[in-house]
C-alpha cells in the first residue's frame, strides 16, 4: 500500500511492473468484456455531413462510445469502489497494453489527458539555460508555437534568453510548388550548422497544417548526432501509420488516441526515454506527486478517466480487424479520391503522394484560389453551410484544402465537394 492519497490500492509504479495477466483480476470487469459484434468499425457520424476532416478532432468508434456510456453508469453506482480500488489497476492495465502495442518500454510510457498537456509538461518544466536555442519547422501547430513563446517570456523573467529558430519549409519554384524530402533534411542541416546551442527540436511526426509525414527517423538520427533533444508531437500518428517507438528512438514522443485510433476524447500517450525521464515534471501536482514518474503524471485529481479505460478494447478491435486492412482500405479510397479531384481540378498535392498518410493537402484550382485568397474564411463558411467539413488553409501563398480520408468516406463525399466547389465560382463575394 502507498500514501497515494487515501487510495486503497497497490502502488501504481508496482502495478506497472506486473505481468498484464496478474492485474487483470483487479481491473473494472466491463473493460475485459471484449466481445465484438458486427459494429466493429462503425462510427457515430451524422449521415447528413460530408466529413472530410477526421484530422481535426478524430472520430470515436461506435463500440467505444457504447463502452464509455456503460462505464459512466457503472462509475456512478459506487464511485468509491471505482476510484479508490479499481481505477489505478485499470489504468496500469491500459498502459501496459498500449506500451506493448506501440513497441515502447512500459517504464517510459504513461497516459495523459491530451497532447497539449504533454507538450506543456515538457516545455513549461524543462530547465533551459541562458542562450539555449529551440528549433522547429515552419507551419508548426499554432498552440505549440504559443507555448514556445510563453516559455521564452517566462525565462526572460529569470534573465534567461531562449533563441527560437524556425527551419524553413522549402517549396519548389513552380506554380504548384512541392515540398521535397531532401529539402526538408538539407534545411534542417543548414540550421544546425548555422546556429549555436541548439537544445531542442520540436517536430510534428505528421504535420497538422501541411499534412505531410516528416522523415522522422532520419531527423531524429541527425539531431541525436548533435545532442539535440527530440520532442516529437505525433498527435496524428496512432491509428494512422504504424507506430514503433523503439524503432524511431525519440527522446520524447506524444500521440493522442482520439484522432485516428477511434477513442473518445481525453487520452494521449507520453513516452520519455531514460535520459530525460526525470528532467521535467507533469503540469499538475496532485496525489501522485513524489510517488514516482508514472504516478505524478497519471493522477490529475477527480478527472474523467474513461478514455484511458477503453484502450484494451480499442487494441482488441484493431487487432481483430487488422491494422493493415484499415490502412489498405484508406489508401485505396485515397487513390480514387485524388484521381477524381485531379481529373476535375488539374491541381496538385503540396508534396509527393508518398509523403502523405490519410491527410492530403491539395492546392485549390486558380479560379477558386483567385476568388478567395484574401478572404478564405468566406470559403470555409460556404463549405460549412453546405455541410462539408474540410479545412481550407493558406500554404505557400496559395489556398489549399486538407482532405482527411477514413474508411467511412465514399466517392459521393468527393463528388459533393467538387460540385459545391464548382458552384462557388458563381457566388459573388
Ligand atoms: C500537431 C498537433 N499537436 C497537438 C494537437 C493538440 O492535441 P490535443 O487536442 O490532444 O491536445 C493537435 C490537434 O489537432 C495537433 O494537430
Amino acid at each position: 500500500m502507498t500514501n497515494f492519497g487515501s487510495f486503497m490500492n497497490d502502488d501504481l509504479e508496482l502495478l506497472l511492473t506486473q505481468n498484464e495477466d496478474n492485474i487483470r483480476s483487479l481491473v473494472v470487469n466491463l473493460i475485459l468484456n471484449t466481445t465484438i459484434k458486427d459494429d466493429i468499425f462503425k462510427y457515430n457520424l451524422d449521415k447528413n455531413i460530408i466529413f472530410l476532416n477526421n484530422g481535426a478532432f478524430g472520430l470515436a468508434l461506435l463500440s467505444i462510445i457504447k463502452l464509455s456510456n456503460k462505464l459512466m453508469r457503472y462509475i456512478e453506482k459506487n464511485p468509491l469502489k471505482y476510484f479508490d480500488r479499481e481505477l489505478l489497476p485499470s489504468i496500469a492495465y491500459s498502459t501496459i497494453k498500449i506500451a506493448k502495442y506501440i513497441n515502447s518500454d512500459i517504464k517510459n510510457t504513461i497516459l495523459i489527458p491530451n497532447s497539449t498537456y504533454g507538450i506543456n509538461s515538457v516545455l513549461n518544466n524543462y530547465v533551459f539555460e541562458n542562450n539555449d536555442t529551440i528549433i522547429y519547422f515552419d507551419y508548426l501547430y499554432g498552440s505549440t508555437k504559443k507555448n514556445i513563446e510563453y516559455i521564452k517570456q517566462q525565462n526572460i523573467k529569470k534573465q534567461i534568453t531562449i533563441n527560437i529558430v524556425t527551419i524553413p519549409v522549402i517549396f519548389t519554384n513552380d506554380k504548384y510548388g512541392k515540398i521535397k524530402k531532401k529539402n526538408i533534411l538539407s534545411s534542417l542541416k543548414n540550421i544546425i550548422c548555422s546556429n549555436k546551442n541548439i537544445k531542442m527540436i520540436i517536430l510534428e511526426h505528421i504535420s497538422s497544417i501541411l499534412g505531410i509525414t516528416f522523415p522522422i527517423k532520419k531527423i531524429i538520427k541527425i539531431c541525436k548526432q548533435h545532442n539535440i533533444l527530440t520532442l516529437i508531437d505525433g498527435a496524428h500518428v496512432l491509428g494512422n501509420i504504424k507506430l514503433d517507438i523503439i524503432n524511431i528512438d525519440p527522446d520524447i514522443y506524444i500521440t493522442n488516441t482520439h484522432k485516428w485510433f477511434g477513442n473518445i476524447k481525453s487520452c494521449s500517450i507520453l513516452f520519455v526515454n531514460d535520459k530525460y525521464k526525470n528532467k521535467f515534471n507533469s503540469c499538475i501536482v496532485s496525489h501522485g506527486f513524489y510517488n514516482g514518474w508514472a504516478s505524478q503524471y497519471t493522477w490529475c485529481g477527480s478527472n474523467n478517466y474513461i478514455s484511458y479505460l477503453t484502450i484494451p478494447k480499442l487494441i482488441h478491435i484493431w487487432e481483430t480487424y487488422g491494422f493493415d486492412n484499415v490502412i489498405d482500405k484508406r489508401n485505396n479510397l485515397a487513390n480514387l479520391f485524388l484521381k477524381t479531384i485531379k481529373s476535375k481540378w488539374n491541381t496538385k498535392l503540396i508534396a509527393k503522394r508518398k509523403l502523405f498518410n490519410n491527410l492530403y493537402t491539395i492546392y485549390l484550382p486558380d479560379e477558386i484560389n483567385n476568388k478567395f485568397l484574401n478572404n478564405y474564411s468566406e470559403l470555409q463558411k460556404i463549405y460549412i453551410n453546405h455541410n462539408i467539413e474540410i479545412p481550407v488553409k493558406k500554404i505557400n501563398n496559395r489556398l489549399c484544402i486538407r482532405l482527411s480520408v477514413n474508411i467511412y468516406n465514399t466517392i459521393d463525399d468527393i463528388n459533393k465537394l467538387l460540385e459545391i466547389s464548382n458552384n462557388l465560382l458563381h457566388i459573388r463575394i
